[in-house]
């Protein structure tokens, strides 16, 4: 039990009273306040004691592990930064030296955020701009299907947790009504045939404001549902809901998710354009395969596709 549980009444409470209830020192209580006030809270201190007047939205890890209700497997640490120049760069350049994964890195603001391609991504404030390290027992080409179940884990939340009609575009980005919501971009270290870290990093259009040029490719929570979106809240269920799915695929593998991924894709059966890097493909949509690739019905055959962009629907 930490101080911010104890003022989430939003009551007045007096520093001995607080020291009392969590058997802390006064001086320990006075650091906790000191540091919820540097991470957004806002903290009345009067004679009467400490009350917590605004709690804005809030990215830590106290207001995490508040938001969820059951224990999160997978999750191990947050770093929580205001201002970062990519949650993605952080990650990776750390990953090494951290033996377990869960740990994410998150940021209110991104100054360097980059999506797939190293295309720029957007990540003013509002917006929830995370990366999170996993170490899984896969092969180097077997982690393109990890980046699969977490587009599917995100369509579920938005589905599931806030009644939003979202699709997938393959192979992971998140579409609302064919505007783009949330992207998710996979960098690995590998050798040979392990891969020593995935970090998969999540940029999910919350509150923030769209700018200008991105307003009829991409949409955010926050306007779909026409109110404030709690990013601790959204991503305690994102981890809860990846949490479920990423054990499921440690147990029973990739199979089990493919009718679900197909089910959910756009342009399904279309006739679509895929650009790989090399070449254009072009051929109707049969959707992914049992090992995450992406079936194209062309004029020379079926041909299987594992990396690309769609860029024609
Ligand atoms: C894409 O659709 O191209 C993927 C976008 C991924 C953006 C996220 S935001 C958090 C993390 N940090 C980054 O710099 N990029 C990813």
């Amino acid at each position: 039990m930490k101080v911010l549980n104890l003022l989430s009444d939003k009551k007045y409470l007096s520093g001995k009273n607080l020291a009392e209830a969590l058997s802390i020192s006064r001086a320990a209580v006075h650091k906790q306040i000191n540091t919820l006030k540097r991470n957004g809270y806002v903290i009345e201190s009067s004679p009467k004691g400490y009350k917590l007047c605004a709690k804005d939205d809030v990215l830590s890890e106290q207001e995490l592990l508040l938001a969820v209700k059951k224990p999160l497997g997978i999750f191990k640490k947050l770093l929580y930064y205001k201002k970062i120049n990519s949650t993605q760069t952080k990650l990776k350049t750390i990953a090494d030296a951290v033996a377990r994964e869960g740990v994410i890195v998150c940021a209110d603001v991104q100054t360097g955020g980059y999506g797939r391609m190293k295309r720029e991504w957007s990540s003013s404030n509002g917006g929830l701009w995370f990366s999170m390290l996993l170490k899984p027992a896969l092969r180097p080409d077997e982690v393109s299907k990890l980046a699969l179940i977490i587009s599917l884990a995100l369509n579920r939340v938005f589905k599931q947790k806030y009644g939003v009609k979202t699709n997938i575009k393959w192979p992971n980005d998140i579409l609302f009504k064919g505007r783009k919501a949330s992207g998710i971009l996979v960098d690995m270290s590998a050798e040979q045939d392990i891969v020593n870290w995935v970090v998969a990093g999540i940029g999910i259009n919350v509150n923030n404001v769209l700018p200008k040029e991105l307003k009829n490719i991409s949409v955010s929570l926050g306007e779909i549902l026409n109110k404030f979106v709690g990013r601790a809240q959204l991503l305690a269920q994102f981890l809860c809901v990846f949490d479920e799915i990423y054990a499921a695929f440690k147990k029973s593998g990739f199979k089990i998710f493919v009718k679900e991924y197909n089910d959910n894709i756009v342009f399904i059966n279309e006739s679509i354009k895929i650009d790989t890097g090399f070449d254009i493909i072009e051929g109707v949509n049969l959707g992914i395969d049992g090992d995450g690739k992406l079936i194209l019905k062309t004029p020379k055959g079926l041909e299987k596709i594992t990396a690309g962009t769609v860029v024609k629907g």
